[in-house]
């Protein structure tokens, strides 16, 4: 009997030669074929796990634009944060020097807190830096407990882990890279929505609200996780032409004059113009949205006058979200819409401001809706 485990536990033995292929095989194959992180991440720890027979095994990488490490255990808990330097493997990744405790409760730099709340019974520690391609280091492997009769970690399972590191290293920089690229996209395609809104009287959550609002009616609408989650980042764009309208205009507290109007209307073709050359899927797409989210079903809309399914799909939705939205809130020039009028309006405008499949999906997923307008809520009402 083990002494520092709850249930029976017979020693376990170190891999053969065989055994350690075998394993190194099979993972690796896994985590080639990998796209999501927090999957690689739970393949790479249970990889090293079994190379170096240990009883857990956490893989951190470090998000440095927060200043933070992060692991995923399983994929039920999700993400963990811990601040960059902190705990053994802080230090390992500040330092860059592995660390190997053989008995946790005999050394001072184990924080005993997380086993008190557990129940677990750390015994022996290995933690260790690795590298990508240029040498910086970009995460640790912690493992914990060594299965085997010795108890403690040796310099071989290091090298164990630093292999299990490297062969994991490609897929794991190529799927850290490509999410910061579409986390980038995202954050620049809300910013300049923003500027969009901003200079238009509008408040920061219209378009985050306009963007959920454009995701539930393209899923409802029966369209692909892939291409209704690129509408939800499209859609915030759609006024992006405003940033070419004279303030006067965009300020203007009355009504436009015909003259004005006609200039205020150019901001879909502007907003086009400014997207479409683009070779970006996402930025075609808020192209679309851009030029075609003042359409109406019945033809009367602008700035080309097309009609029914002449119309982007991605324009018909968002010409719903965003005139969903902008009656709610309230403006210098208007008082917001009680919710009945609107829905009101919305019912009657079914065939002419509004492809009617897609007002038939908005009443259907109404509840859904009136909850991402409940949790965006603008706290901060223009004046
Ligand atoms: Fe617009
Ligand atoms: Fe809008």
């Amino acid at each position: 009997m083990y002494e520092y485990f709850n249930e029976p536990f017979s020693f376990k033995l170190d891999l053969t030669p065989e055994q350690m292929l075998k394993v190194i095989f099979e993972y690796t194959a896994k985590i080639a074929t990998e796209k999501k992180l927090e999957n690689v991440l739970v393949l790479m720890a249970n990889m090293g796990r079994d190379m170096v027979v240990a009883d857990r095994c956490t893989v951190w990488l470090i998000d440095a634009a927060n200043n933070e490490l992060f692991t995923v255990v399983t994929h039920a808990i999700g993400e963990i944060r811990i601040p960059y330097g902190s705990g053994l493997v802080g230090s390992a990744i500040s330092t860059g020097q592995p660390i190997f405790i053989d008995d946790a409760y005999g050394d001072p730099r184990h924080n005993p807190e997380s086993d008190k709340k557990t129940g677990y019974r750390t015994k022996s520690i290995m933690t260790i830096p690795f590298r990508n391609n240029q040498g910086e280091v970009i995460g640790a492997y912690q493992a914990i407990n060594k299965l085997t009769q010795k108890q403690s970690f040796s310099t071989q399972d290091m090298d164990y882990l630093t292999l299990a590191a490297a062969y994991s290293g490609k897929s794991l920089e190529s799927i850290m890279l490509h999410q910061e690229i579409i986390e980038t996209q995202k954050e620049i395609i809300l910013a300049m929505g923003n500027i969009g809104e901003g200079r238009s009287k509008e408040t920061g959550n219209h378009v985050k609200r306009v963007a959920q609002y454009s995701y539930i009616l393209a899923a409802g609408l029966g369209m692909s996780q892939i291409e209704a989650e690129r509408l939800r980042s499209a859609s915030p764009m759609h006024d992006i032409g405003k940033v070419a309208i004279p303030d006067a205009i965009l300020q203007k507290p009355g009504k436009l004059t015909a003259a004005e109007f006609e200039q205020m209307k150019e901001h879909c073709t502007i907003g086009y113009r400014l997207l479409r050359k683009s070779k970006r899927q996402l930025l075609q797409a808020a192209a679309i949205v851009a030029w075609q989210h003042h359409e109406k079903w019945d033809g009367t809309g602008y700035p080309q006058g097309l009609a029914g399914e002449n119309i982007h799909i991605y324009g018909r939705i968002t010409a719903l979200a965003d005139v969903f939205d902008a009656l709610g809130s309230a403006r210098a020039y208007k008082e917001a819409w009680p919710l009945e009028r609107i829905l009101q309006l919305i019912k009657e405008e079914r065939g002419r401001h509004f492809d009617p499949r897609v007002v038939d999906v908005f009443f259907e997923q109404l509840p859904l809706i009136l909850d991402v307008r409940e949790q965006n809520e603008d706290l901060f009402e223009t004046e």
